[in-house]
């Protein structure tokens, strides 16, 4: 097996830059362990590739990307490019970066383990043992149906799924609920949109030919809204479009107790993209107090990707370690209380690794 892997950094606006730091530390420190020889480039994107290329997605960015082996991002995004309209926006970047990747399926886990429980906004109960996978399609719905039209006194948006996007990101779907419970609930809003009936049909048929041993259920946007925060248990896997993904996810992270432990893993084309589920967090950008964690299971979930789920897993512990040994970034410790810097919290993330012999 060839273990050389070419990684592209883009560590992009705010945070980005401090939790990609953090994730750059702990990979470079494990892959050796694993047989695995990695060589990085960082590249400009978002806010920081029109600063320094005027394009948030820089045409060398973007070959560069296409050509590795993997991408790990940190965030994109910020007040300073906020007046930017259309594709001139960071976050356009992003949308052109994972449409030109054709990196349709993102998927988003979310896990509380017992012992972590009690970092929930939830009481501890409720939430210990959950364990969703929220898998989002990425490259088309609204995000990126045309036409799309900001004028002076209406702005139109279209929402558009075929049936050939909606089949391929629910055998992924399928594939992940027999790996998991057999079970999906599929989310959308067919109650009053089209595109939503269009994907509610799709999905029962495909499931119904294609994985006939899983257990499919469908629940209405709003509804599933508030039964993650009622009963969390019942999702397993949640299938869901670009939209209602962005909205879930984010949701879903009060589950665990941060969006700052959010990885996520963008798949289906030549290139995995990595990135965490947060943005580039205006607030705390520069005063080292940024929660890395979801940077760094984002690496881990490259990691795995790779089929290296050794190496994966022994990110994954040492996080867990740290966190159950009590050390905490600021959003998981109460206002004014004592907390880890980012770099304080990665140091005691690499101090926990389980390091033997470098295999090379
Ligand atoms: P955000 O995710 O940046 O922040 C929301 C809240 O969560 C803030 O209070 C922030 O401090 C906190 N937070 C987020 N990540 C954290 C972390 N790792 N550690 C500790 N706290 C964390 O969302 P927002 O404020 O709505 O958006 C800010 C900018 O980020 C916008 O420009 C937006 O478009 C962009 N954005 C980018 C991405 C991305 O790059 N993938 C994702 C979401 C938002
Ligand atoms: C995310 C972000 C992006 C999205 C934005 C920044 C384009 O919110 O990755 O969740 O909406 O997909
Ligand atoms: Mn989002």
């Amino acid at each position: 097996m060839n273990n050389s892997r070419h990684i592209v950094l883009l560590p992009g606006d705010g945070i980005g830059g401090e939790v990609l730091a953090a994730a750059r530390r702990v990979l470079e420190l494990v892959a050796p362990f694993h047989g695995l020889n990695l060589t990085l480039s960082e590249c400009a994107f978002g806010g920081s590739g029109i600063d320094v290329d005027g394009a948030p997605l820089p045409e060398s960015t973007l070959k560069a990307c296409k050509q590795a082996d993997g991408i790990l991002m940190g965030a994109i995004g910020g007040p300073k490019w906020d007046h930017l309209r259309g594709e001139n926006r960071p976050e356009a970047g992003l949308l052109r970066l994972r449409s030109e990747l054709g990196v349709f399926a993102n998927l988003r886990p979310v896990s509380v383990p017992e012992s972590l429980s009690h970092l929930s906004v939830l009481p501890a109960e409720k939430v210990a043992g959950v364990d969703i996978l929220v898998v989002r399609e990425l490259t088309g719905g609204i995000y990126f149906g045309t036409p799309r039209v900001q004028e002076a006194d209406h702005a139109l948006d279209t929402m558009v799924y075929s049936i050939h996007e909606i089949e391929r990101i629910t055998r992924v779907a399928g594939e992940w609920a027999r790996k998991r419970s057999g079970r999906i609930i599929s989310v959308d809003k067919a109650n009053v949109l089209a595109v939503s009936r269009l994907w509610r049909e799709t999905v029962s048929r495909l499931i119904q030919n294609e994985f006939p041993d899983v257990k499919l259920e469908h629940m209405y946007v709003d509804n599933a809204a508030m039964q993650m925060v009622l009963d969390p248990h019942q999702f397993d896997v949640l299938l869901t479009g670009n939209l209602f993904g962005d909205i879930l996810s984010d949701l879903s992270s009060t589950l665990a107790g941060s969006l700052g432990l959010l990885p996520s893993a963008s798949l289906g084309g030549n290139t995995p993209l990595f990135e965490p589920v947060h943005g580039s967090a205006p607030d705390i950008a520069g005063l080292n107090r940024a929660n890395p964690v979801a940077a760094i299971l984002s690496a881990a979930m490259m990691l795995d990707e790779w089929n290296f789920v050794d190496a994966a897993e022994s990110i994954r512990s040492a996080v867990s370690t740290t966190l159950r040994n009590g050390l905490f970034t600021a959003d998981l410790v109460p206002e004014g209380a004592h907390y880890q810097s980012t770099t304080a919290f990665t140091d005691s993330v690499i101090t926990n690794l389980k390091l033997s012999e470098p295999v090379i």
